[in-house]
Protein backbone atom coordinates (compact mmCIF):
# COMPACT_ATOMS: atom_id res chain seq x y z
CA UNK A 1 0.00 0.00 0.00
CA UNK A 2 1.37 3.48 -0.81
CA UNK A 3 0.31 6.41 1.88
CA UNK A 4 0.52 9.91 1.65
CA UNK A 5 0.99 10.73 5.24
CA UNK A 6 1.53 14.95 5.70
CA UNK A 7 2.81 16.29 8.58
CA UNK A 8 4.68 13.03 9.49
CA UNK A 9 7.36 15.60 10.80
CA UNK A 10 5.22 16.72 13.48
CA UNK A 11 4.61 14.96 16.85
CA UNK A 12 1.97 12.49 15.90
CA UNK A 13 2.40 12.05 12.01
CA UNK A 14 6.10 11.16 13.07
CA UNK A 15 5.28 8.38 15.53
CA UNK A 16 2.85 7.26 12.84
CA UNK A 17 5.32 6.97 10.29
CA UNK A 18 7.93 5.40 12.74
CA UNK A 19 5.55 3.05 13.91
CA UNK A 20 4.42 1.91 10.30
CA UNK A 21 8.33 1.59 9.17
CA UNK A 22 10.08 0.46 12.50
CA UNK A 23 7.49 -1.18 14.83
CA UNK A 24 5.67 -3.38 12.38
CA UNK A 25 5.37 -6.57 12.86
CA UNK A 26 6.33 -7.71 9.09
CA UNK A 27 8.74 -5.55 6.86
CA UNK A 28 7.42 -6.71 4.11
CA UNK A 29 3.97 -6.01 5.05
CA UNK A 30 4.90 -2.02 5.66
CA UNK A 31 3.11 0.61 3.54
CA UNK A 32 5.84 2.56 0.96
CA UNK A 33 5.36 5.84 3.00
CA UNK A 34 5.84 9.66 1.25
CA UNK A 35 5.56 12.26 3.76
CA UNK A 36 4.72 15.88 3.20
CA UNK A 37 5.79 18.21 5.32
CA UNK A 38 6.77 21.96 5.30
CA UNK A 39 8.89 21.79 8.17
CA UNK A 40 7.30 24.71 9.99
CA UNK A 41 8.42 25.31 13.76
CA UNK A 42 6.75 22.32 15.04
CA UNK A 43 7.94 20.06 12.18
CA UNK A 44 11.21 18.42 12.85
CA UNK A 45 13.69 16.58 10.69
CA UNK A 46 15.11 14.61 13.07
CA UNK A 47 11.56 13.22 14.39
CA UNK A 48 12.19 11.11 11.21
CA UNK A 49 15.94 9.99 11.82
CA UNK A 50 14.95 6.64 12.97
CA UNK A 51 13.39 6.37 9.56
CA UNK A 52 15.78 8.15 7.40
CA UNK A 53 17.19 6.16 4.59
CA UNK A 54 14.79 3.35 4.95
CA UNK A 55 13.95 2.10 1.69
CA UNK A 56 10.46 2.54 2.09
CA UNK A 57 10.31 6.60 2.96
CA UNK A 58 10.09 9.37 0.95
CA UNK A 59 10.27 12.72 2.48
CA UNK A 60 9.39 15.64 0.95
CA UNK A 61 9.62 19.36 2.10
CA UNK A 62 6.92 20.72 0.72
CA UNK A 63 3.00 22.99 1.48
CA UNK A 64 -0.08 21.35 1.67
CA UNK A 65 -1.08 24.45 0.45
CA UNK A 66 0.88 24.50 -2.82
CA UNK A 67 -1.28 22.56 -5.28
CA UNK A 68 1.39 21.63 -7.63
CA UNK A 69 3.99 20.19 -5.10
CA UNK A 70 0.17 18.24 -3.87
CA UNK A 71 -0.14 16.91 -7.49
CA UNK A 72 3.23 15.25 -7.66
CA UNK A 73 2.95 13.85 -4.29
CA UNK A 74 -0.85 12.48 -4.70
CA UNK A 75 0.53 10.48 -7.83
CA UNK A 76 0.00 6.68 -7.59
CA UNK A 77 -1.00 6.88 -4.02
CA UNK A 78 -3.47 4.20 -2.72
CA UNK A 79 -4.52 6.71 0.76
CA UNK A 80 -3.83 9.50 2.47
CA UNK A 81 -3.56 10.14 5.82
CA UNK A 82 -3.88 14.26 6.68
CA UNK A 83 -2.29 14.74 9.86
CA UNK A 84 -0.40 18.30 8.75
CA UNK A 85 -2.04 21.25 10.46
CA UNK A 86 -1.32 24.41 12.59
CA UNK A 87 -2.20 22.69 15.81
CA UNK A 88 -1.57 25.25 18.91
CA UNK A 89 -4.74 27.07 20.44
CA UNK A 90 -2.79 29.50 21.84
CA UNK A 91 -0.86 30.60 18.78
CA UNK A 92 -4.25 30.61 16.97
CA UNK A 93 -5.32 33.07 18.98
CA UNK A 94 -2.91 35.36 18.68
CA UNK A 95 -2.59 34.71 14.61
CA UNK A 96 -5.42 32.97 13.61
CA UNK A 97 -4.25 33.03 9.75
CA UNK A 98 -1.90 30.61 9.24
CA UNK A 99 -4.63 28.15 11.07
CA UNK A 100 -7.33 29.01 8.27
CA UNK A 101 -4.32 28.68 5.25
CA UNK A 102 -3.27 25.41 6.44
CA UNK A 103 -5.96 23.86 8.18
CA UNK A 104 -8.82 25.12 5.72
CA UNK A 105 -7.28 25.92 2.63
CA UNK A 106 -4.29 23.42 2.37
CA UNK A 107 -7.36 20.54 3.38
CA UNK A 108 -9.09 21.65 0.45
CA UNK A 109 -6.43 20.98 -1.95
CA UNK A 110 -5.05 17.69 -0.99
CA UNK A 111 -9.04 16.86 -1.24
CA UNK A 112 -9.14 18.28 -4.64
CA UNK A 113 -5.57 16.51 -5.74
CA UNK A 114 -7.28 13.15 -4.04
CA UNK A 115 -10.27 13.38 -5.83
CA UNK A 116 -8.18 14.19 -9.10
CA UNK A 117 -5.60 10.96 -8.59
CA UNK A 118 -8.69 8.63 -8.07
CA UNK A 119 -7.00 8.06 -4.44
CA UNK A 120 -8.97 4.87 -2.35
CA UNK A 121 -9.17 6.36 0.98
CA UNK A 122 -8.01 9.40 2.96
CA UNK A 123 -8.40 9.99 6.55
CA UNK A 124 -8.42 13.12 7.80
CA UNK A 125 -7.46 13.34 11.36
CA UNK A 126 -9.33 15.73 13.75
CA UNK A 127 -9.80 16.84 16.91
CA UNK A 128 -12.22 16.85 19.96
CA UNK A 129 -12.16 20.86 20.23
CA UNK A 130 -14.77 20.61 17.53
CA UNK A 131 -17.70 20.34 19.46
CA UNK A 132 -16.70 22.66 21.79
CA UNK A 133 -16.97 21.99 25.57
CA UNK A 134 -19.60 19.49 27.28
CA UNK A 135 -20.20 19.85 30.83
CA UNK A 136 -21.55 16.89 31.65
CA UNK A 137 -21.59 13.05 29.64
CA UNK A 138 -19.33 12.48 26.60
CA UNK A 139 -20.23 13.75 22.31
CA UNK A 140 -21.14 11.02 19.89
CA UNK A 141 -20.18 11.38 16.71
CA UNK A 142 -23.87 12.94 15.51
CA UNK A 143 -23.52 15.89 18.01
CA UNK A 144 -23.43 19.22 16.17
CA UNK A 145 -20.14 21.39 15.85
CA UNK A 146 -19.18 24.44 17.93
CA UNK A 147 -16.22 25.12 18.00
CA UNK A 148 -14.58 28.38 20.36
CA UNK A 149 -11.23 28.58 19.41
CA UNK A 150 -9.66 29.75 15.37
CA UNK A 151 -7.75 26.15 15.77
CA UNK A 152 -11.19 24.57 16.30
CA UNK A 153 -12.88 26.67 14.14
CA UNK A 154 -10.42 25.56 11.16
CA UNK A 155 -10.44 22.03 11.55
CA UNK A 156 -14.39 22.00 12.04
CA UNK A 157 -14.38 23.87 8.54
CA UNK A 158 -11.58 20.72 7.28
CA UNK A 159 -13.25 18.32 8.79
CA UNK A 160 -17.02 19.63 7.06
CA UNK A 161 -14.81 19.86 3.72
CA UNK A 162 -13.62 16.46 3.54
CA UNK A 163 -16.82 15.33 4.77
CA UNK A 164 -18.38 16.91 1.67
CA UNK A 165 -15.83 16.08 -0.45
CA UNK A 166 -17.18 12.33 0.25
CA UNK A 167 -20.74 13.78 -0.53
CA UNK A 168 -19.78 15.60 -3.27
CA UNK A 169 -17.03 13.78 -5.16
CA UNK A 170 -17.61 10.26 -3.64
CA UNK A 171 -13.78 10.52 -2.54
CA UNK A 172 -13.53 7.78 0.26
CA UNK A 173 -13.26 9.68 3.22
CA UNK A 174 -13.25 9.06 6.67
CA UNK A 175 -13.04 11.40 9.76
CA UNK A 176 -11.18 10.51 13.35
CA UNK A 177 -11.65 12.84 15.74
CA UNK A 178 -8.96 12.23 19.28
CA UNK A 179 -8.64 13.45 22.55
CA UNK A 180 -5.50 15.35 23.69
CA UNK A 181 -2.36 13.32 22.75
CA UNK A 182 0.90 12.82 24.86
CA UNK A 183 4.03 10.80 24.16
CA UNK A 184 7.64 11.51 23.41
CA UNK A 185 8.72 14.17 20.39
CA UNK A 186 5.89 16.28 21.59
CA UNK A 187 6.92 19.95 20.79
CA UNK A 188 7.74 21.74 24.21
CA UNK A 189 5.16 24.11 23.89
CA UNK A 190 2.12 21.46 24.30
CA UNK A 191 1.20 21.24 28.41
CA UNK A 192 3.10 18.06 29.51
CA UNK A 193 6.10 18.76 27.32
CA UNK A 194 6.49 22.22 28.61
CA UNK A 195 6.10 21.63 32.18
CA UNK A 196 8.52 18.69 32.09
CA UNK A 197 11.15 20.86 30.27
CA UNK A 198 10.27 23.86 32.38
CA UNK A 199 10.55 21.64 35.40
CA UNK A 200 13.62 19.74 34.47
CA UNK A 201 14.87 23.39 34.28
CA UNK A 202 14.15 24.39 37.74
CA UNK A 203 11.83 26.62 36.72
CA UNK A 204 8.19 27.39 37.31
CA UNK A 205 4.96 26.11 35.14
CA UNK A 206 2.24 28.19 34.01
CA UNK A 207 -1.05 26.81 35.09
CA UNK A 208 -4.34 28.76 33.28
CA UNK A 209 -6.49 30.00 35.62
CA UNK A 210 -7.69 27.40 38.60
CA UNK A 211 -6.72 24.74 36.50
CA UNK A 212 -10.16 23.46 36.63
CA UNK A 213 -10.33 22.37 32.97
CA UNK A 214 -10.77 18.85 32.14
CA UNK A 215 -9.33 16.76 28.89
CA UNK A 216 -9.24 13.22 28.24
CA UNK A 217 -5.58 11.89 27.62
CA UNK A 218 -4.41 8.85 25.49
CA UNK A 219 -0.64 8.30 24.59
CA UNK A 220 -0.10 9.05 20.81
CA UNK A 221 1.23 5.37 19.88
CA UNK A 222 -2.78 4.35 20.64
CA UNK A 223 -3.83 7.38 18.73
CA UNK A 224 -2.01 6.28 15.67
CA UNK A 225 -3.18 2.35 15.71
CA UNK A 226 -6.91 3.30 15.92
CA UNK A 227 -5.69 5.50 12.70
CA UNK A 228 -4.80 2.70 10.93
CA UNK A 229 -7.84 0.84 12.43
CA UNK A 230 -9.93 3.39 10.84
CA UNK A 231 -7.42 3.14 7.18
CA UNK A 232 -8.29 -0.46 6.87
CA UNK A 233 -11.63 -0.70 8.46
CA UNK A 234 -13.51 2.60 8.60
CA UNK A 235 -16.55 3.04 6.41
CA UNK A 236 -16.22 5.63 3.85
CA UNK A 237 -18.26 8.77 5.18
CA UNK A 238 -18.02 8.48 8.54
CA UNK A 239 -16.82 9.82 11.48
CA UNK A 240 -15.16 8.14 14.11
CA UNK A 241 -14.18 9.32 17.69
CA UNK A 242 -11.20 7.98 19.83
CA UNK A 243 -10.31 8.35 23.28
CA UNK A 244 -8.40 8.05 26.15
CA UNK A 245 -10.12 6.88 28.97
CA UNK A 246 -7.97 9.09 31.25
CA UNK A 247 -9.71 12.35 32.09
CA UNK A 248 -7.84 14.94 34.07
CA UNK A 249 -7.92 18.47 35.37
CA UNK A 250 -5.00 20.47 34.88
CA UNK A 251 -5.19 20.75 38.08
CA UNK A 252 -4.71 16.75 38.55
CA UNK A 253 -2.30 16.72 36.02
CA UNK A 254 0.21 19.41 37.26
CA UNK A 255 0.18 17.70 40.75
CA UNK A 256 1.58 14.12 38.72
CA UNK A 257 3.81 16.12 36.97
CA UNK A 258 5.02 17.69 40.15
CA UNK A 259 5.19 14.56 41.81
CA UNK A 260 7.72 12.94 38.89
CA UNK A 261 10.37 15.65 39.97
CA UNK A 262 9.77 15.69 43.80
CA UNK A 263 8.65 19.04 43.11
CA UNK A 264 6.12 21.27 45.24
CA UNK A 265 3.62 23.75 43.87
CA UNK A 266 5.65 26.42 45.24
CA UNK A 267 7.20 25.49 41.25
CA UNK A 268 3.29 26.44 39.97
CA UNK A 269 2.88 29.94 38.66
CA UNK A 270 -1.22 30.85 38.41
CA UNK A 271 -1.45 32.80 35.10
CA UNK A 272 -4.12 34.90 33.54
CA UNK A 273 -6.81 31.95 31.89
CA UNK A 274 -6.77 31.17 28.50
CA UNK A 275 -9.20 33.67 26.43
CA UNK A 276 -12.44 31.48 25.62
CA UNK A 277 -11.27 28.17 27.19
CA UNK A 278 -13.11 25.29 27.02
CA UNK A 279 -13.78 23.78 30.06
CA UNK A 280 -14.33 20.52 29.52
CA UNK A 281 -14.17 17.76 26.32
CA UNK A 282 -14.75 14.40 26.09
CA UNK A 283 -15.52 11.73 23.90
CA UNK A 284 -18.01 9.00 23.39
CA UNK A 285 -15.90 6.56 21.53
CA UNK A 286 -18.18 3.11 21.75
CA UNK A 287 -18.43 3.39 17.56
CA UNK A 288 -14.53 2.95 17.03
CA UNK A 289 -14.70 0.02 19.66
CA UNK A 290 -17.37 -2.21 18.43
CA UNK A 291 -16.96 -1.60 14.83
CA UNK A 292 -13.11 -1.69 14.85
CA UNK A 293 -12.37 -3.10 18.11
CA UNK A 294 -10.24 -0.38 19.09
CA UNK A 295 -9.17 -0.15 22.93
CA UNK A 296 -6.21 2.00 24.27
CA UNK A 297 -3.37 0.06 25.52
CA UNK A 298 -1.02 2.69 27.01
CA UNK A 299 -2.22 2.93 30.95
CA UNK A 300 -1.36 6.83 31.64
CA UNK A 301 0.20 5.81 34.41
CA UNK A 302 2.96 3.78 32.38
CA UNK A 303 2.85 6.33 29.37
CA UNK A 304 3.46 9.51 31.39
CA UNK A 305 6.27 7.78 33.13
CA UNK A 306 7.67 6.80 30.01
CA UNK A 307 7.02 10.23 28.41
CA UNK A 308 8.73 11.62 31.13
CA UNK A 309 11.93 9.45 30.63
CA UNK A 310 11.50 10.29 27.23
CA UNK A 311 12.25 14.13 27.73
CA UNK A 312 14.83 14.09 30.32
CA UNK A 313 17.34 11.45 27.85
CA UNK A 314 16.58 13.46 24.74
CA UNK A 315 17.58 16.81 25.56
CA UNK A 316 19.22 17.44 22.51
CA UNK A 317 16.01 17.00 20.91
CA UNK A 318 14.06 19.71 23.02
CA UNK A 319 16.44 22.09 24.26
CA UNK A 320 16.97 24.21 20.31
CA UNK A 321 13.38 24.08 19.87
CA UNK A 322 12.19 25.38 23.25
CA UNK A 323 15.37 28.31 22.45
CA UNK A 324 13.92 28.82 18.80
CA UNK A 325 10.39 28.99 19.90
CA UNK A 326 11.49 31.37 23.52
CA UNK A 327 9.31 29.16 25.32
CA UNK A 328 11.70 30.26 28.28
N1 LIG B 1 -1.78 16.86 19.55
C1 LIG B 1 -3.01 16.49 19.92
O1 LIG B 1 -3.29 16.30 21.12
C2 LIG B 1 -4.07 16.27 18.88
C3 LIG B 1 -5.30 15.73 19.28
C4 LIG B 1 -6.28 15.49 18.30
C5 LIG B 1 -6.02 15.77 16.98
N2 LIG B 1 -4.82 16.31 16.62
C6 LIG B 1 -4.59 16.59 15.19
O2 LIG B 1 -3.50 15.76 14.78
C7 LIG B 1 -2.76 16.39 13.75
C8 LIG B 1 -1.29 16.42 14.10
O3 LIG B 1 -1.13 17.13 15.33
P1 LIG B 1 0.31 17.25 16.02
O4 LIG B 1 0.06 17.42 17.47
O5 LIG B 1 1.20 16.16 15.55
O6 LIG B 1 0.79 18.65 15.41
P2 LIG B 1 2.26 19.19 15.16
O7 LIG B 1 2.13 20.67 15.22
O8 LIG B 1 3.25 18.51 16.04
O9 LIG B 1 2.61 18.75 13.66
C9 LIG B 1 2.05 19.37 12.54
C10 LIG B 1 2.92 19.05 11.35
O10 LIG B 1 2.31 19.62 10.19
C11 LIG B 1 3.30 20.28 9.44
N3 LIG B 1 2.66 21.38 8.69
C12 LIG B 1 2.06 22.48 9.21
N4 LIG B 1 1.61 23.27 8.21
C13 LIG B 1 1.90 22.62 7.05
C14 LIG B 1 1.68 22.91 5.68
N5 LIG B 1 1.06 24.04 5.28
N6 LIG B 1 2.10 22.03 4.75
C15 LIG B 1 2.75 20.89 5.12
N7 LIG B 1 3.00 20.58 6.40
C16 LIG B 1 2.58 21.42 7.35
C17 LIG B 1 4.30 20.80 10.46
O11 LIG B 1 5.57 21.07 9.89
C18 LIG B 1 4.33 19.64 11.44
O12 LIG B 1 5.29 18.68 11.07
C19 LIG B 1 -3.38 17.79 13.57
O13 LIG B 1 -4.23 17.74 12.46
C20 LIG B 1 -4.17 18.01 14.85
O14 LIG B 1 -5.26 18.84 14.64
C21 LIG B 1 -3.83 16.56 17.53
Amino acid sequence: MRILVTGGAGFIGSEYVRRALVAGPDAQQAPWITVLDALTYSGVEANLAPVAGHPRCTFVRGDICDPDVVDQVMAGQDAVVHFAAESHVDRSITGADPFVRTNVLGTQVLLDAAVRHRVGRFVHVSTDEVYGSIGEGAWTEQAPLAPTSPYSASKAGSDLLALACHRTHGLDVVVTRCTNNYGPYQFPEKVIPLFVTRLMEGEKVPLYGDGRNRRDWLHVSDHCRAIDLVLHGGRAGEVYHIGGGTELSNRELTALLLDAFGAGWDRVEHVADRKGHDLRYALDDSKIREELGYAPEVAFADGLAATVDWYRDNRWWWQPLREAARLR
